[in-house]
């Protein structure tokens, strides 16, 4: 069964409590039984962190090769910012979907610009929580291609 790892940044901890007019009232672990009832249904495995360190992400995401067939992440402030999180990215041979809830492009000119998503085969920006199922289907689609 493939494993699929789910990369929760910054402050995505705090949804439900966080901004909800912009990220909704949702919270993270309704996130992450959304996304595993979907997995299951799709027989796919999902291993799901949440952290709020760039040092952490960098590490996973190094060593998730290893172990999993594609990765899904919202890194969350450090889509703008970590030229660590692209450069470890781009070195990772396996489909990687960036998901964000909001569309970061309706939002602040900071939020406009990904770090991310010139390394990533796909971006999923706006639905909200529905971002994450998008973006899930859109790593499971990625494997079928293969
Ligand atoms: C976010 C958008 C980012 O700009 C912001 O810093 C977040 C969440 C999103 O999911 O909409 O923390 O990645």
């Amino acid at each position: 069964m493939s494993r699929i790892l789910v990369i929760h940044g910054p402050n995505l901890n705090l949804l439900g409590k966080r901004e909800p007019e912009i990220y909704g009232k949702v919270t993270l672990n309704q996130i992450n039984r959304a996304l595993k009832q979907l997995a299951k249904e799709r027989n796919v495995e999902l291993d799901i962190v949440q952290t709020n360190h760039e040092g952490e992400i960098v590490e996973l995401i190094g060593k998730a090769e290893k172990n999993f067939a594609g990765i899904i992440i919202n890194p969350a402030g450090y889509t703008h910012t970590s030229v660590a999180i692209r450069d470890a990215l781009e070195a990772v041979k396996i489909p990687i979907v960036e998901v964000h809830l909001s569309n970061i492009y309706a939002r602040e000119d900071f939020r406009h610009k990904s770090l991310i998503a010139p390394v990533v085969d796909g971006q999923v920006t706006g639905f909200g929580f529905y971002s994450y199922l998008l973006g899930l289907e859109a790593i499971l689609y990625l494997l079928e291609q293969k």
